[in-house]
Order: C-alpha cells, then structure tokens, then sequence
C-alpha cells in the first residue's frame, strides 16, 4: 500500500478553483431554487449551449435591478431564460420585462421556463434579431428603459449598444456580459472558440464606444474582469448620463 507522500495530490487547476469557489459562495448565499434549476436542466436537455449566466451573477444581475429600482427592463439575447427570470423576479409588480432572442428553438424553451417560474405576465419575449427589434422598440415608444442587459452574439455588440443608447434616460444602467474573454479582448487579431474573432472585434468597437461616451462626457462607465464556473471573462457597466 502505498503511503500518503507517494501519492501526490494534483494542485486544482485554476479553472477547479474558481467553480469551487463558485459552489462555496453559491451554496452559501443562492438557495436552491426549482424554477432557474428546470429552467437549466431543460436547456441542457434540449441542447442550448451551456453559457447562461452562474447562480451568482444572476443574483447579481437581481440586486443590480433592485438597487436601480427599475420597473422596466429590456434584455437582449434570452438564451433558455435563466438570467431572464433572475431580472423579471427583481421588478415590483406592475414591472416589465422585454427580452429579445433571434433564436426560435432557444425562444421556445425560454417561454416554458419563464411560464414556469410564474413570470409569463411580466416578460414579454420577442423572436426576431434584436437589430430588427431595437427600431421596433424606438418606433413604438417602448423606452426609455431602466436596465438594459446585453447578452446576445457579440460582433453587434455595437449596434446593440447603440440602440440601447436610444433606449434610455439618464440614469439607465446598461450591463454587457462577456467583455473579456478569458484576455481575448487585447488583440484585435484573437480568435474565441464560440463568439469567434467577429465577436472579439465586437466588443473592442462597444469599449471604443464607451470610451467615447465616457470621454465626451455621455456616458459614465467601468469593466470588471470576473472569473468562476464559467471561466475568465467579465461584465461591463454603463450609466446613461
Ligand atoms: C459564452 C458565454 C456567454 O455568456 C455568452 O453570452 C456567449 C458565449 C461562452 O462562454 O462561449
Ligand atoms: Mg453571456
């Protein structure tokens, strides 16, 4: 038998230790919930990519929602609904949400999802790409919004953006998913397994946009870089000036 100190314990890769830590401050603050669990287990089974956002950042997407307040908030790509019904939970009554996703399998099960964890009534889904929404959107007054969380396919990052600007008043508070990349976002050249170099280049143009904005004195904003389940990346977050 062989003893301990022949049998080397293998350090955690880095990417263990975050989803450990993940798990720690999870279990210890995100209670098990039986809706967003469905509503994750019914898009893996239905074959939605696995990149909603963590339990965690949901539940920071829900403080955000309650600090700013909002009654209104529009979210651009729904995936299967899971950071969806995070945001929806967070409006008073009387609040709404509009989510937009170009996906219709992906808007199929996120309808369910949201149905049921009994938020059918406060979240309006809209199935088109959000560039042929957003218009809709100005055209029919439906702003100014309170949040606008965008998380849908990188490369029209700025476009998004910009529509959202469209979107708000002062005191709109914009947050973006996925602004870093694991340090992808440096060069301009990168590639990224999902969102691609198209998407890399997306979210170089937003920050050049933001900068703009901050610059010109429009916009006041700042990127966290984060790590945990889902790896290294980060969440931009901008107040409409
Ligand atoms: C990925 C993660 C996301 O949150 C997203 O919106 C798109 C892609 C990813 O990890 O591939
Ligand atoms: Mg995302």
């Amino acid at each position: 038998m062989p003893s301990m100190i022949d049998t080397p314990t293998a350090e955690p890769t880095p990417q263990e230790r975050w989803t450990a830590v993940d798990d720690y401050i999870t279990g210890l603050l995100v209670p098990e919930d039986a809706a967003l669990r469905d509503a994750l287990e019914d898009s893996a089974a239905a074959g939605l990519p696995p990149i909603a956002v963590t339990p965690n950042q949901g539940k920071l997407l829900g403080l955000l929602a309650r600090v700013q307040r909002a009654q209104r908030i529009l979210e651009l790509g729904t995936l299967g609904g899971y950071s969806t019904i995070w945001l929806a939970r967070a409006l008073p009554a009387g609040g709404r949400l509009i989510t937009l996703e170009a996906n219709a399998g992906y808007a199929e099960i996120a309808r369910a999802n949201i149905a049921r964890a009994g938020l059918a009534e406060r979240v309006e889904l809209r199935v088109a790409p959000a560039l042929e929404t957003l218009p809709r959107l100005v055209d029919e007054g439906a702003g100014p919004f309170d949040l606008i969380f965008i998380d849908a396919d990188k490369q029209n990052n700025p476009g998004y953006f910009e529509w959202s600007l469209k979107l708000s008043r002062p005191g709109t508070l914009i947050v973006v998913d996925n602004v870093v990349r694991g340090g992808a976002i440096l060069d301009p050249d990168a590639d990224d397994p999902t969102v691609g170099n198209d998407g890399i280049r997306g979210v170089r143009r937003f920050f050049e946009l933001l900068a703009a904005g901050v610059g010109g004195g429009s916009i006041e904003a700042t990127a966290i870089q984060t790590v945990g389940d889902k790896g290294y990346d980060g969440f931009a977050l901008a107040i409409v000036e």
